[in-house]
C-alpha cells in the first residue's frame, strides 16, 4: 500500500470512528418524537377551522413553585405543545387564520415568541431553543424573543374574533421583564381586556370547542405514541400483579409502577398515581399512597404513564393476597359487566350516552339484587362518577362526549365504592372496585388499547400467581431504624 493510500485509508478509517460515534450518541435518544410536519399539520388543521378574519392567541402553562427556589417539573401547556412542539415556559403563539404581510411584504401565518437564550440561566436549568433553535427544531419562520412582543405591531381591533383560552395567572418576576406574566399583560392592554371581559369571553369557549373538536380526533402519529403510553401502562399494572404481596407499601407499588414506566422510556406519569389499598380505594382520586401495608384487601391502582406528552389511564383493582373473596369477586364482577355492556355500544356515530346508560343500569341492577341497594335511583351512593373521558395529552382530554367518532381515544371506566358505615350489611364494607381501560373507537366498534393487562378475576388471579423479575429486588433494612430498634 503506498504511504498516500494508506493516510487515505487512515483517515478514513478516523472519519468512520467519530461518525459512528456521533450516530451512536444520537441513537441515545428517543427517535419517535413527533416531528415538525405533525405540528404545522395541526396549525393548519386549525387554520381551516377558524372563522374569517380570526386570530388565535396560545401562551404557555406557568410555572409553580415547588419548594423556595425550587420548581415543578415543567409541563407544557398541551395546546402550545400540539400547535407548535415548543416545550419551555414563557412563551407565546398567535395562529392566524388571514396570511399576514409585514412592511416589507413578507407574508406569514403564524409567530412563536419564546424564552431568550441565556447562558448563566441554561447552566442551572438546560438548554433553551431560543429564536433560531425554534425556527429550525420547530419549523415557524417567525420567531422572536418575548421581549419583543410589547411593541410588535399586531392590531388586535383589526380582527372580528380572537380566540383564546382563559389567561393563565402568573407571578410577576422584576427580574424577567418578558416573562409569561408581561406577555399575558400586554396582551390584555393591547386588547383592553378586564378581568370580567376575560371571563366570559364568548371567543374562549368558540377557541375551546374547536380546538377541542381537533385534538379528540387522533391523528395516525399521535395513536402511535398513545398505544405506547397504553402499552407500557399495562405492562407495569402486571408486573406489580405479579409481585404483590399483603407485606407491600402503597408507595412501594407507585414506585414500582412508575420505574416500569422509566424503563420502557416513559417520561412520567399523566396525573398522580393511585394506589389505594382497601377503603383507600374509596377515595377516587387518593394519591397519598401512605399506607406501610397494603394487607390482604382489594388494592386499587389508577396508574398511568405519559409518554411523548402522550398519557394512558389505566386502572386495575387486584386482591393483594392472590384470591377476590367472595363479597370482593361478587362486587368485581359487576363492575367487570358493566364495563362489558358500555363495550358493546361502542362505534362510530355511536352516542356515549347510551354507554353511560348501559353501564349505570348494570351497576344499578346488580346492586339491588345483591341487597346493597334499595333503590335504583340511589345508584349515585356507589358510583358517584361519570364513564369515561378522552385521554391524549391531557389525561382528561378535551373535547365533548357526545357522539363517539373514529379514531377518538377514550377510557371506560365503572367503579363501585362501599366505604365503611355505608347503609348496608358490613360484609360489603370497605370494597373499593374501578375498571379503567382505553378504547379507540373504530369504523364498527372499538380496539381495547388495555388489551394487555387482564380484567377477568381468573385471569388477574393467574397472572398474580406468577412470578416477577421484581420478586427479588430486596433491599438491607435501614441503618438508621436498626439503631432505633426497630
Ligand atoms: N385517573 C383519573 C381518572 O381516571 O379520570
Ligand atoms: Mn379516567
Ligand atoms: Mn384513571
Amino acid at each position: 500500500m503506498r504511504i498516500t493510500s494508506l493516510y487515505r485509508h487512515l483517515f478514513a478509517f478516523l472519519f468512520s470512528i467519530s461518525t459512528i460515534q456521533l450516530s451512536a450518541q444520537e441513537d441515545f435518544l428517543p427517535n419517535d418524537y413527533l416531528g415538525k410536519e405533525f405540528y404545522a399539520g395541526r396549525r393548519d388543521a386549525f387554520r381551516s377551522a377558524m372563522p374569517d378574519s380570526s386570530v388565535a392567541v396560545i401562551f404557555a402553562y406557568p410555572t409553580r413553585t415547588f419548594s423556595n427556589d425550587v420548581e415543578y417539573i415543567y409541563h407544557a401547556n398541551p395546546d402550545m405543545y400540539y400547535f407548535s412542539g415548543y416545550k419551555e415556559p414563557h412563551a407565546l403563539l398567535i395562529i392566524f387564520k388571514e396570511a399576514q404581510t409585514d412592511t416589507s411584504g413578507r407574508s406569514y401565518k403564524e409567530i412563536l415568541f419564546v424564552q431568550k437564550k441565556n447562558p448563566q440561566a441554561e447552566q442551572w436549568t438546560g438548554k433553551r431553543l431560543g429564536t433560531e433553535g425554534a425556527r429550525e427544531k420547530l419549523g415557524i419562520p417567525e420567531v422572536y424573543n418575548g421581549a419583543d412582543f410589547k411593541n410588535f405591531p399586531i392590531d388586535f381591533s383589526r380582527f372580528k374574533k380572537v380566540l383564546h383560552d382563559r389567561l393563565p395567572a402568573d407571578i410577576p418576576n422584576s427580574n424577567d421583564k418578558a416573562d409569561l406574566y408581561d406577555l399575558v399583560d400586554q396582551f390584555r392592554q393591547k386588547l383592553n381586556l378586564t378581568d370580567k371581559s376575560v371571563q366570559r369571553n364568548p371567543d374562549t369557549r368558540l377557541y375551546l370547542e374547536l380546538t377541542g373538536k381537533l385534538r379528540r380526533i387522533k391523528t395516525t402519529e399521535e395513536l402511535g405514541l398513545l398505544r405506547k403510553a397504553v402499552e407500557i401502562s399495562c405492562q407495569a399494572h402486571n408486573e406489580v400483579m405479579k409481585t404483590i404481596h399483603p407485606g407491600m407499601s402503597e408507595l412501594e407499588i407507585q414506585g414500582l409502577q412508575e420505574y416500569v414506566h422509566k424503563k420502557q422510556g416513559a417520561e412520567g406519569v399523566g396525573y398522580g398515581s393511585i394506589v389505594g389499598s382497601g377503603e383507600n380505594g374509596c377515595v377516587l382520586h387518593y394519591m397519598e399512597n401512605t399506607k406501610t401495608k397494603i394487607g390482604g384487601s382489594l388494592l386499587l391502582m389508577d396508574v398511568g404513564a405519559e409518554y411523548h406528552g402522550y398519557t394512558a389511564d389505566v386502572t386495575r383493582t387486584v386482591p393483594a393476597d392472590g384470591k377476590y373473596s367472595a363479597e370482593e369477586r361478587a362486587i368485581y364482577q359487576l363492575v367487570y359487566d358493566a364495563q362489558e355492556a358500555a363495550f358493546k355500544t361502542l362505534k362510530n356515530g355511536a352516542k356515549f350516552a347510551d354507554a353511560t346508560i348501559a353501564a349505570r343500569e348494570t351497576i344499578a341492577d346488580g346492586l339491588v339484587k345483591l341487597g346493597i341497594l334499595k333503590d335504583k335511583k340511589d345508584i349515585w351512593t356507589y358510583y358517584p362518577h361519570g364513564l369515561g373521558h378522552h385521554i391524549g395529552l391531557d389525561v382528561h382530554d378535551r373535547g365533548a362526549m357526545e357522539t363517539l367518532l373514529k379514531d377518538m381515544v377514550i377510557t371506560i371506566e365503572p367503579g363501585i365504592y362501599i366505604p365503611s358505615n355505608s347503609d348496608c350489611d358490613k360484609k360489603w364494607w370497605g370494597i373499593a372496585v374501578r375498571i379503567e381501560d382505553d378504547v379507540l373507537i373504530t369504523e364498527n366498534g372499538y380496539e381495547l388499547l388495555s388489551r394487555f393487562s387482564p380484567r377477568k378475576i381468573e385471569d388477574v388471579e393467574k397472572l398474580i400467581s406468577q412470578k416477577s423479575a421484581l420478586d427479588n429486588f430486596k433491599l438491607e433494612p435501614l441503618q438508621s431504624e436498626k439503631k432505633k430498634g426497630f
